[in-house]
């Protein structure tokens, strides 16, 4: 097993397995910028082209039900090939393609045959060997486990365990980021409207992102602005794309939380850069929209989103932390 992750990883970090040789898994999820990319709202791929949504971070993605924003793929030796194949990421032109190159490679030979019984590169391979890494990207030992599962008192200090009240209580977050009673994904593996799609399509001309230009300096530009260097952006419809039922129109999947403080920017999109302007747009009920509301204005005190933010730093483990500390 420990073979087939090495090779895996080998895979992920492999800038060959893009089709001009440049762009590889490891570039878009950075293991020192939260398994994400701190710097892009939305991914860039080949030749600088920006993709549509924020590269999700990949902590304990063993776990997740189901795969991308809009829940597309549930398997993740299948889900490799969308990024291998997608014109905007990887560009290869078929599988055949991946799997010929790969079988070229010198530093490939007798790889593959040692861990699959014989079997050298193919589309069931390389996905295995790949999902086989990305398994080991688990992060469960916060701050937050330590004193919640671990009983150890100290572990948190008076505003985060307060926090931890307002997530569980006033703030509602834990409905849709579950804590379970033996551990916790902080995520119910459902997908909800909260606005952010709508107001894409809809309304977004004078919207403003920040962006950061240098590690912790943003500046605040208008997406109308932006428009000038990054591609036109699709129209994204989220859930409604897999299942065609209108109440998923602008759904998206409710992302774990663990480590959320690494894995900024944040949202589908990656539109609201720091943990302040999410507690910020949730305590103003999401943004506006059309059919049923998913979230309510939660009128929280200064004192109260403060603390929220507090906790939600609970959740980054020392290890990934140390891991985030070379990109800072
Ligand atoms: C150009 C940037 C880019 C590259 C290269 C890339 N990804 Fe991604 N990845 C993304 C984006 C953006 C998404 C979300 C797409 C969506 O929701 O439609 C994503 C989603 C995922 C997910 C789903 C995670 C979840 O929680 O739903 C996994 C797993 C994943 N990528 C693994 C990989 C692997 C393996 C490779 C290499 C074969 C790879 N990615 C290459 C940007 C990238
Ligand atoms: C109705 C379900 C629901 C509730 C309640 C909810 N969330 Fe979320 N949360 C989501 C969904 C869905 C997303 C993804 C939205 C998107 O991608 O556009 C999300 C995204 C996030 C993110 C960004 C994660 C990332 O990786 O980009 C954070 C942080 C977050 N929520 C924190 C909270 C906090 C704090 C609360 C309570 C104040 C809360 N959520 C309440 C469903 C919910």
């Amino acid at each position: 097993m420990k073979a087939q992750v090495e090779l895996g990883r080998k895979l992920f970090f492999d800038r060959r397995l893009a089709f001009n040789n440049t762009n590889s898994c490891a570039m878009c999820h950075i293991e020192s910028q939260g398994l994400t990319s701190n710097q892009s709202a939305r991914a860039i791929g080949m030749e600088g082209r920006s993709l549509s949504r924020n590269a999700p971070a990949l902590y304990n993605v063993a776990y997740q039900d189901t795969l991308f924003h809009d829940g597309r793929e549930s398997d993740l030796a299948q889900q490799a090939w969308a990024p291998l194949l997608s014109p905007l990421e990887m560009a290869n032109p078929s599988i055949g393609h991946v799997v010929d190159k790969i079988r070229s490679f010198e530093d490939y030979r007798g790889l593959f045959e040692a861990v699959f019984d014989g079997h050298g590169p193919s589309m069931q391979t390389i996905g295995d060997a790949l999902a086989s890494y990305q398994r080991t990207l688990l992060s469960g030992n916060s701050r937050f486990d330590k004193w919640y599962y671990g009983k150890q008192d100290d572990a948190l200090n008076a505003d985060e365990k307060a926090g931890f009240e307002v997530f569980m209580g006033k703030g509602q977050c834990a409905t849709c980021h579950t804590v379970g009673e033996k551990s916790a994904l902080f995520t119910d593996h459902k997908f909800y409207v909260t606005g952010i799609g709508y107001y894409n399509a809809i309304g977004a001309g004078s919207r403003v992102a920040k962006v950061e230009l240098a590690p912790g300096y943003f500046i605040d530009m208008k997406y109308e602005d932006m428009k000038s260097f990054s591609a036109p952006r699709i129209n994204d419809i989220g859930r409604f794309a897999v299942t065609l039922d209108a109440k998923d129109r602008w759904a998206y999947k409710t992302p774990s939380l663990r480590n959320i403080e690494l894995t900024y920017p944040y949202m589908h999109d990656g539109s609201l850069s720091t943990l302040e302007d999410v507690v910020a747009f949730y305590d103003k009920g999401g943004l506006e929209h059309d059919g049923e509301r998913a979230l309510q204005p939660l009128h929280l005190a200064e004192k109260e989103k403060a603390d929220l933010v507090a906790f939600l730093r609970t959740l980054t483990t020392a290890e990934d932390q140390a891991k985030h500390e070379g990109y800072r």
